[in-house]
């Protein structure tokens, strides 16, 4: 299989580039709005290659604002760069010439096992399969950070990455293209306390002191923002799925985006009936008509896993 990682930089972005590099073949990367502007985002994608010495994967610039809503980003989350807690050299590695849709649309032609990891807004894929619509024929899958089975983070129904542009999610979820989704709902589990970051420094390499440093900052803003002890490693589950898929309980289902709701716009709403066979009125599957399964859907983690194949691919970089 090969990779192309489609995201906004972004800490946990951040990681999901050192991350894959390590174990798979990542053929690209796209810079999408999202965390913060696409110029941000676009230089934090050039300065994590530079981070972990990956010069050689192409970084194309992707679009720099959402589908129909205005943009918005989390600086409150991941600071003014994007990638604030450790000021990293100004990078110079060069972009490539290819616009992020470009880019997937080639990578799309030159690999006929080619999976997407999109760990940002939408907004670059839908795009792509708008602009060409025999794409989604030609990806083998989306593996995908956003949406939850339970509750949201930008409104108590919607996250982040789904609600910035919930049209580009539509896009994507009525593809037909096989889609994984890693929401909240084991996204929040992933959390990297002082403990985990503790371990991560103790590596005793200037790389690790530096990502231990970076997401120490993301960590107390989310303590600050939402309370929370860990910082929420969401977006390396998307590609941790093909590395180590046994750390994750799937289970396919339909997922639909919610567009109009006052209340819930933004929404992924899982229709888990199918999941568990369950009908409320009894008898199994007695009532049910929903929609067939478009995605599988994580609802479960092994946190202990991920934490290990974390710190020992980290301990992978000089
Ligand atoms: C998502 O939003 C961003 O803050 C993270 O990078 C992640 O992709 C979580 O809601
Ligand atoms: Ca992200």
């Amino acid at each position: 299989m090969h990779f192309l990682l489609d995201g906004d930089p972004g800490h946990d972005d951040m990681l999901t580039i050192l991350l894959a590099a390590k174990h798979v073949e990542v053929v690209a990367i796209t810079t999408v709005h999202g965390n913060q502007s696409l110029e941000k985002t676009t230089i934090n994608a050039r300065k994590t290659v530079e981070l972990g010495g990956l010069q050689h994967i192409p970084i194309a610039r992707g679009l720099d604002r959402p589908l129909v809503n205005e943009p918005v980003y989390a600086p409150e989350v991941h600071g003014k760069t994007g990638l604030d807690g450790v000021e990293l050299p100004d990078p110079v590695v060069p972009l490539s010439d290819l616009t992020a849709v470009e880019m997937i649309i080639a990578m799309s032609h030159e690999y006929d096992d080619l999976v997407i990891v999109a760990t940002g807004p939408l907004t670059n894929v839908a795009a792509a399969l708008r602009i060409d619509p025999t794409l989604a024929g030609r990806l083998a899958s989306i593996s995908l950070m956003g949406g939850s089975l339970t509750f949201g983070n930008s409104t108590p129904a919607a996250e982040f990455n789904i609600w910035v542009d919930p049209e580009a999610a539509d896009i994507v979820f009525t593809s037909g293209i096989p889609l994984r989704m890693f929401g909240l709902n084991v996204t929040r589990q992933a959390a990297a306390t002082v403990k985990e970051l503790d371990r991560i420094r103790d590596l005793g390499t200037p790389f690790a002191r530096t990502i231990a440093d970076l997401v120490e900052f993301y960590r107390a803003n989310l303590e600050r923002v939402y309370g929370l002890k860990g910082a929420s490693l969401h977006d390396p589950l998307a590609i941790a799925t093909f590395i180590r898929p046994e750390l994750f309980t799937m289970k396919p289902m339909h997922v639909g985006i919610e567009l109009h709701g006052t209340r819930t716009r933004g929404m992924t709403v899982c229709d888990y009936r199918h999941a568990t066979g369950e009908s409320e009125l009894g008898g199994k599957n007695a009532v049910l008509r929903g929609e067939p399964a478009n995605c599988d859907v994580a609802i479960g983690i092994d946190v202990e896993g991920f934490f290990d194949l974390l710190t020992d691919t980290l301990a992978m970089y000089a």
